[in-house]
């Protein structure tokens, strides 16, 4: 830091080591500096906005009021070193690991199975660390809410938190919970037909193993940080970064004068607010104060008229003071904190609450603050300070919309906020809603109060605030004013609905869309609120000392449904699975659940991922520029100014590659034109991250637009805009069919894209060799093969020059198929022009933005039945959003095409699907592969033929399903027998027939709450479509000490397929997998593999490892024979002094895939996964919410490899379905943007959203199919059951219209949003709200299904 004024020496300790950083830049995360300073790698970025939970990490301070110790969580990402000064950090290193010792939190999440790709573990531990250090023994509710902020797009939760659950109260005794009892006890049904059966196991973990936690082993705060807690320091420390200075005053006098000196300069506390905001919107603050040491900004207060909270405060323990005070306090003065403590409930995830300040919340002035609407109806004051005196102004409505004569004067610091009791006589109440309950950012959000004339139900008072509707808290002042002196009854509602609805009023291109659903939550809430405030008078008016005439509307049961929020309880659940044959030596592993063979790794952080490599000798870092156009002519590329940029080394353009730019469809680096936002252009190599990524910045382009730009599907039907030819398959005579039948019905299905979101975006480190052009390749990605083809095509340099290596990748789900290969194509590219090693690591906002994702459909149904649901012909057509370039495409199309029949045999069909050209990013493989979309729209179908024939869907489906063997719309031969199986067994152990009555009956006892129920059967085909793909191969050493080394041709992605080839090896050369290891998947020791993909990996490559290991057993065979009692280590010595070959390549030529399109006939696929899914949902009519009841699962995965493994497998891809058929939602702008690039705005599921019953059978084996074992794979099949979430959401507002008298056959959205359920139960509130001419606004987003 050449030039720069002397720092201080900033001072803290990283699991029990002092940490003396003399140059400690402002802007440097704790993050970063634990991933590159000190090369603790086990902390992950994955989002970088304190979103995901990724890089969590334990803070420990001396509180320097209390002066006790505290120990929290937080989100590295969002840390300045700077704010550390005298802090402990205890990082998943710090906790333990695999060479030394593991702690039980480690341990017992990679035993309970709670580790896929192991990308999100050691937040995860993290989080329940921070947990066990506060709390020994946690409620589960206690341990929800410490992982309420951690994202994990592999498991489903369920396994993560049963880990964590061996540590709370709750847990003891039997394994299989079902409300914390044994499954013995869940009604005799269950018990005679599993439990006593000695087959079917419930227990996926041996928890008698697990280590006990002894609290007194934990790391302790230093003694050096505790003496200078006691003795702190008061002088002024500072610290000078390149752009930045962080100023952190240790008294308040100083503070104000820093203030006065630097009035611009922002207060930094949590950095929650003002980090993500400078990152996104590139914005530099020269100075930062940091008033952390400064105790009268954390003192508390309490008065007979209220509590005074300091500003600094966390919102962590703004919620535990409140939550004392609603103790020790009467109800009638503790009504604001009361709803306060409702929202510090929801409001982010615990790193978030624990690190961001009361203050720095209220002087955001978010638009979707929770608090500040509260704060602003319960009257609280903010107690300012500044070197000229203290002040108090009140956090009104002129504060919230900072008008300059009610705000904060510029030398002015937030020292304290006073919240007053409540009085007698008055409520106030918290809403909100958001697109799902917890850790999301509020669409809408309300704080409510009012105060009624002693005795009487006249408004004395009353106050409103809303937050979500414009740029920040808006208040209903004068809707209020007109209301005082009104009777609180429904004249008064009617009133108070068109007068809100008229001062809070929203444009139609308001940003954030979701206008309509926004406007009717105004109501909505209000009505709530009218109901509350009804509910509590009640009693007072059934007093006979009321005065005569004083009655309340009097609210029926039904009515009262719309009271209460739903709420969100800790998930339990059963998962059973057959167990092995007793008679199965003890040293096979196959069938066992095996625990994944990097759980441990993943939990300590030693699993190495591909940016965990240390940087090399030389090495630059690669940030890319792309096209801000949805359709244009690049003019220029203007690179000068990014050239002169310090540490910036080159710009790689497409005049850069020497071999092949992609495909002429595809461009690695766009030529004279772009088809997209996002669309790379060009490349920036930089010295550092930063430094690239600001030279990015600088390069300018000027386009010319050009037309059309095509952004939906309708657009491009209409625009006749399509990627390949319609892919077509018909059967029987549909036309004759339709004039036979009793009714037609034909309705629209739309499905929105999703977002890939593994948890570790695309990453690759280019290493360049100083001989023959030889490059290693070190890449996230499910296809190394790929990239190794694509890069050597880029650069015109052979195959065999280049060797890609992937030791684990942190996610894939079919978006690191191809799409890894555009990155290492790209990044080799700068490697081979500058010389020097390339990292590229994308952002999380470009990964969203430049990969694309989920094929987004649209569906059109013509249905023909007979009156009994027995259907006759059926007629789709699909159209799916492609984006730019064909990339998968036609696959997809074909894929969606020939499994749109699902489980149904229907004699006359025709199924037609064509991929739709767009100006979007280009749509890629995902999970399931069309198969999640299309049949959505197959079974929507039958949810409206079993409406139109008054009859229940699981009639309808069980009436069409497939019976007997038969052949598919293409003509393949298949068995239904174990989808049957699946189905009756799901009726039976979900006892949807009870159910489906007491469903039912709450139906008819509640109006503004609406319970539903389905059930969905599957047949999904596994495998690709092309012979060539089915093939694979192994390569297999012993060496000379009797250690295994395998390698085969399919790559860890978290689904355990290093695990299950160990288990394979070890079956066939009969030895415990202990001797065996799987170092990487790598181009040079097995070549031209296929991608890891379509459910297949295990099957193939399992083969492959079989066939090896069974040559070496054959050579092994003679020596075995002549001393079998022998040791393996006797007989692999005795073999290499005979000179036998200790190495053998195993191949699996596989299945013959084939289908004539022609004829529309063929065997594309090996075989079928069956299953069924039964869920129980329930809604909120007036908000939109819903909650996940019970879910029961029953997959047949015939003989199950691994069934901790598969249950993994099948959890994990249900909860991924469930996201993309309830929540995850993209938003484009109708110029092609898009705006969710992140997990604040895209929401995957969070652990609140697991069902709250959860229960998984595997099918005991019957059949034998062609794979290893027996066994199917099942990567892929569990994501469509997460429909079965949907249509209970559907079945629930179904309910909800017939009850209103509105018709039923709604179009089909997904996701069933809040926002599409709350507009789907139309009521007297949505028919209120002001509706706009489309005509007349252009929207802030559009659907682009
Ligand atoms: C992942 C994530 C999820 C979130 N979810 C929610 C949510 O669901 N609901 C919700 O309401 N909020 C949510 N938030 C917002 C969060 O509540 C605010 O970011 C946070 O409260 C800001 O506090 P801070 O201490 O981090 O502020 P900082 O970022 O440190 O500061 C913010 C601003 O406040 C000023 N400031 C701070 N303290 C003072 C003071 N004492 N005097 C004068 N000025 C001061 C600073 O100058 C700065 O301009 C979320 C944030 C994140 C990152
Ligand atoms: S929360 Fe830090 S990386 Fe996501
Ligand atoms: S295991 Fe959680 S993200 Fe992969």
């Amino acid at each position: 830091m050449l030039g720069l004024p002397q720092s201080d020496e900033l001072v803290f300790f990283v699991n029990g080591r002092k940490v003396i950083e003399r140059n400690a830049d402002p802007e440097v995360t704790l993050l970063t500096f634990l991933r590159k300073n000190l090369g603790l790698t086990g902390t992950k970025y994955a989002c970088g906005r304190g979103s995901c939970g990724a890089c969590t990490v334990m803070v420990s301070k001396c509180d320097p009021v209390s002066k006790k110790i505290r120990h929290f969580s937080i989100t590295a990402c969002l840390v300045p070193i700077c704010s550390l000064y005298g802090a402990a950090v205890t990082t998943v290193e710090g906790v333990g690991s695999i060479k030394t010792k593991l702690h039980p939190v480690q341990e017992r999440i990679a035993k309970s199975h709670g580790t896929q790709c192991g990308f999100c573990t050691p937040g995860m531990v993290m989080s329940m660390y921070t947990l066990l250090r506060n709390h020994p023994q946690p409620s589960e509710e206690q341990l929800m809410e410490a992982l309420g902020g951690n994202l994990c797009r592999c498991t489903g939760y369920r396994p993560i938190l049963e880990s964590g659950k061996t540590f709370c109260m709750e847990s003891n005794g039997c394994q299989q919970k079902g409300a914390g009892g044994c499954c013995l006890a869940q009604g005799e049904e269950d018990s005679s037909s599993l439990c006593r059966s000695t087959d079917i196991s419930t227990e996926l973990f041996a928890k008698d193993e697990f280590q006990p936690l002894d609290p007194t082993q934990e790391l302790i705060f230093p003694p050096e940080l505790l003496r200078l807690a006691e003795n702190p320091e008061e002088r002024t420390l500072t610290f000078h970064g390149e752009r930045v200075t962080w100023i952190s005053p240790g008294t308040l006098k100083d503070l104000l004068e820093l203030k006065v000196k630097h009035p611009e300069a922002p207060l930094v506390l949590g950095n929650t607010s003002l980090g993500p905001a400078m990152k996104s919107q590139g914005h530099v603050h020269p100075i930062l104060l940091s008033p952390v040491r400064i105790s009268e900004l954390s003192m508390v207060s309490t008065t007979s008229e209220g509590l005074t909270i300091g500003a600094g405060c966390s919102l962590a323990q703004v919620k535990d003071i409140l939550a004392e005070r609603v103790s020790e306090l009467p109800e009638e003065k503790t009504q604001t904190y009361r709803a306060l403590l409702k929202h510090l409930k929801s409001l982010a995830g615990q790193q978030i609450r624990n690190m961001a300040s009361l203050g720095g919340h209220i002087i955001s002035r978010h638009c979707y603050s929770d608090l500040n609407p509260i704060l602003a109806v319960g009257n609280a004051t903010l107690n300012l300070i500044s070197a000229g005196g203290a002040r108090q102004v009140p956090l009104s409505e002129h504060f919230l919309a900072g008008l300059a004569s009610a705000d904060l004067r510029p030398e002015e610091v937030l020292e304290s906020v006073h919240i007053p009791h409540s009085q007698k006589g008055e409520l106030v109440s918290a809403f909100r809603q958001a697109q799902c309950q917890h850790n999301a950012w509020a669409h809408v959000n309300a704080g409510m109060r009012v105060l009624l004339k002693e005795g009487t139900d006249t408004i004395e008072d009353l106050s409103i605030a809303f937050g979500g509707l414009g740029a920040a808290t808006v208040s209903a002042r004068q809707s209020c004013q007109q209301l005082r002196g009104r009777r609180w009854n429904e004249l008064m509602l009617d009133e108070a609905c068109r007068l809100l609805l008229d001062e809070v009023s929203l444009p139609g291109s308001a940003p954030g869309g979701r206008v309509e659903f926004k406007r009717t939550l105004v109501v909505s809430f209000l009505f709530k609120f009218y109901l509350q405030v009804l509910q509590t008078l009640k009693p007072l008016a059934e007093r006979p000392s009321a005065p005569d005439g004083l009655r309340y509307p009097d609210v029926s049961d039904p009515f009262l449904s719309g009271l209460e929020d739903l709420s969100v309880t800790v998930p339990q659940g059963v998962q059973r699975y057959q167990s092995v044959d007793s008679r199965q030596p003890l040293q096979d592993p196959v069938g066992r659940p095996i625990m994944h063979l990097s759980g441990l790794k993943h939990a300590t952080g030693e699993a190495m991922f591909c940016d965990d490599i240390p940087r090399v000798e030389k090495e630059l870092f690669m940030a890319l520029v792309t096209s801000t156009r949805a359709h244009a002519k690049i003019i220029s590329i203007d690179l000068s100014k990014a050239l002169e940029l310090p540490g910036v080394v080159d710009v790689i353009t497409a005049e850069d590659i020497p071999g092949t730019n992609g495909t002429e469809d595809e461009k690695l680096l766009a030529v004279d034109e772009v088809l997209c936002v996002g669309q790379i252009i060009c490349a920036v190599a930089a010295e550092t991250d930063v430094q690239a990524k600001r030279a990015i910045e600088e390069i300018k382009i000027t386009y010319e637009d050009l037309e059309p730009v095509i952004v939906t599907i309708e657009d491009a039907i209409k625009h006749n805009s399509f990627l390949c030819p319609e892919k077509k398959l018909e059967q029987g005579n549909i036309e004759e069919a339709f004039e036979k039948v009793d009714q037609i019905v034909e309705g629209e299905v739309h499905v929105g894209g999703q977002e890939h979101f593994y948890m570790e975006t695309q990453r690759v480190l280019v290493i360049p060799k100083t001989e023959d052009n030889e490059l290693d390749i070190y890449v996230s990605t499910q296809d190394p093969a790929h990239v190794q083809k694509t890069v050597s095509s880029t650069l015109n340099i052979p195959s065999n020059r280049i060797t890609c290596h992937v030791k684990r990748v942190g996610g894939g789900f079919g978006g690191k198929v191809g799409k890894s290969a555009v990155f290492g194509a790209i990044a080799a590219v700068g490697a081979i022009k500058t010389g020097h090693p390339v990292r590229l690591v994308l952002d999380r906002e470009d990964d969203m933005l430049i990969t694309g994702g989920r094929h987004p459909l649209f569906g059109k149904y013509k249905v023909g039945f007979m009156n009994n649901g027995r259907i006759k012909a059926l007629d789709i057509e699909c159209f799916i959003n492609g984006g730019c370039t064909l990339d998968d495409s036609e696959q997809v199309t074909e894929f969606l095409v020939l499994k749109l029949e699902n489980a149904y045999k229907i004699r006359n069909l025709r199924f037609r699907g064509r991929a739709c050209m767009t100006n979007l990013p280009s749509n890629t493989a995902f999970r399931g592969y069309g198969f999640p979309q299309g049949t959505l729209v197959t079974e929507s179908c039958i949810t409206a033929v079993a409406a139109k024939c008054g009859l229940l869907p699981e009639k309808v489906r069980e009436k069409n399903m497939y019976k007997t063997v038969d052949k598919t719309i293409y003509k393949q031969a298949f068995s239904p027998e174990n989808l049957i199986r699946c189905w009756d067994e799901c009726l039976d152990k979900s006892s949807f027939g009870s159910r489906r009555k007491q469903v039912e009956a709450f139906n008819k006892k509640n109006y503004w709450k609406k319970k539903g129920l389905a059930i969905i059967p599957m047949k999904f085909s596994v495998g690709f479509g092309a012979t060539s793909y089915h093939q694979a191969a192994a390569l297999v050493h012993i060496y000379t000490d009797g250690s295994v080394l395998v390698t085969h041709g399919g790559n860890e992605l978290g689904q355990g397929i290093h695990t299950k080839m160990l288990q394979v090896a070890s079956r066939e050369l009969k030895i415990p997998m202990s001797y065996m290891h799987i170092c990487e998947t790598s181009t040079a020791t097995v070549p031209n593999t296929i991608a890891t993909a379509a459910s297949i990996g295990s099957d193939v490559n399992g083969r492959a490892v079989q066939n090896a290991c069974q040559i070496l057993l054959k050579r092994l065979e003679p020596i075995i024979k002549k001393n079998p009692e022998g040791s393996w280590e006797n007989w692999i010595e005795a073999a290499f002094e005979q000179r036998i070959s200790l190495s053998a390549t195993g191949y699996f030529r596989g299945y013959k895939a084939f289908m004539d399109w022609e004829k529309g006939e063929g065997d594309p696929f090996p075989y079928y996964v069956y299953g069924a899914a039964c869920s129980e949902v329930e809604i909120d009519c007036l908000t939109g919410a819903h909650k996940k009841i019970r879910t029961d699962i029953v997959m047949d995965a015939c003989c199950s490899l691994n069934p901790a493994i598969d249950i993994g497998q099948v959890e994990g891809a249900f909860i991924q379905g469930m996201g993309l058929y309830t929540t995850e939602e993209l938003k484009y702008s109708p110029e092609g943007v898009l705006y969710s690039r992140g997990p604040d705005d895209y929401k995957i599921p969070t652990i609140t959203d697991v069902p709250e019953e959860f229960n998984v059978s595997l099918l005991p084996a019957s059949q034998t199919p062609v794979n290893i074992y027996s066994s199917k794979g099942l990567g892929e099949s569990g994501m469509f059951l997460g429909s079965s979430v949907f249509f209970a959401i559907t079945d629930a507002v179904a309910a909800a219209r017939r009850e209103r008298d509105i018709a039923e056959d709604f179009t089909v959205e997904s996701p069933a949003t809040p926002e599409w359920v709350r507009m789907a139960c139309a009521d007297r509130f949505t028919e209120m709200i002001p509706r706009d001419d489309p005509k007349t606004f252009r929207p802030w987003s559009i659907p682009i299904a």
